[in-house]
């Protein structure tokens, strides 16, 4: 499905998606279960979906659902958007590591009177042979590294990264999507690009090929990125595990069929929509 370009980068919206009849639905998204959502819904009778990206990558993948991309311009711009495209249901299926659009979404929402769901994986939980240290965020990750040089896999998006630059001594591996640049005023780093997900035996690959010895990660939840995680249990590698940031209190939900129930709850029943 192609990106609409009258919407992209926070363009003023000219028309509404989809007939008098359909249920609008926005997916506020960036995440594999905000795809997995748009699937599950792409094609259904009587739903408009349009699913809405940050732009932080320079080549998306592709939807099956029409993508708008682009900041909203904070809450106002939300409220906005909202309200011109006369969304009847707002689910927030982003990063649970993006927590400024998941609090905008949710005044936005109350303010524009629409119904709002949060789709959210779980955090993933320590096992047996894991050897995290939970730290509160990037810059408590760097002092963790503490002042020996060490070899670190830093498991972050790129705009995540600046903490370090104050820990030169060790040497960096960043993975990102798109390539860093430019690169950080580190004297040791090495970069590789790559988008998931990732499987376990590929990242101790990555480990092993360039001899870390400790990981920098978030606690994202899901299977794509867990490879790494599993990998580190295996090689009996250390991980530093940035802590969740705080998000809103809202009606939330960990599966994206418990998603596509509760549009039964705010709109069309699942049976008229073919679901
Ligand atoms: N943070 C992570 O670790 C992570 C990891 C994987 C994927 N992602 C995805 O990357 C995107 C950005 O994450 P972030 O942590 O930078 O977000 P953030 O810090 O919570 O949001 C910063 C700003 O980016 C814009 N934005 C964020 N998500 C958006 C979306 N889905 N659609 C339109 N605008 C959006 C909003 O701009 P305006 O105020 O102008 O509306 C928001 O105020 C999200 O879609 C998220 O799901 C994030």
């Amino acid at each position: 499905m192609p990106i609409m370009d009258s919407q992209r980068r926070g363009a003023a919206v000219c028309g509404v998606i989809g007939s008098a009849d359909d249920m609008r639905i926005l997916i506020l998204g960036g995440t594999t279960e905000a795809r997995r959502l748009a699937e599950c819904l792409a094609g259904r009778p009587r739903l408009a979906v349009t699913l809405s990206l940050a732009g932080r990558t320079a080549t998306p993948l592709a939807y099956k659902v029409p993508v708008r991309i682009g900041g909203f311009g904070g809450v106002e711009g939300l409220v906005d958007y909202l309200r011109g495209q006369r969304v009847e249901a707002l689910i927030d299926a982003t990063h649970p590591y993006a927590a400024i659009i998941s609090d905008n979404a949710v005044r936005a929402a109350e303010a524009a009177g629409v119904p709002l769901l949060a789709l959210r994986r779980p955090p993933w939980c320590a096992v047996a042979g894991d050897r995290w240290l939970d730290v509160a965020d990037l810059k408590a990750a760097a002092d963790a590294l503490e002042p020996a040089p060490r070899r670190v896999f830093l498991a972050l998006g790129r705009s995540e990264l600046a903490a370090f630059v104050d820990a030169p001594q060790h040497h960096y591996l960043v993975r990102s999507v798109d390539p860093v640049d430019p690169p950080l005023a580190l004297p040791h780093a090495t970069y590789v690009t790559g988008r998931g997900p990732f499987a376990e035996a590929e990242e101790r690959t990555l480990l092993q090929t360039h001899r870390i010895d400790v990981i920098v990660a978030k606690n994202s939840g899901g299977t794509a990125v867990y490879g790494k995680i599993a990998a580190a249990r295996h090689l009996g590698l250390a991980v530093i595990m940035v802590r969740r940031p705080a998000l809103p209190d809202v009606a939330a939900v960990e599966a994206v069929a418990d998603a596509v129930a509760w549009l039964d709850h705010v709109g069309v029943p699942a049976a008229d929509r073919g679901v």
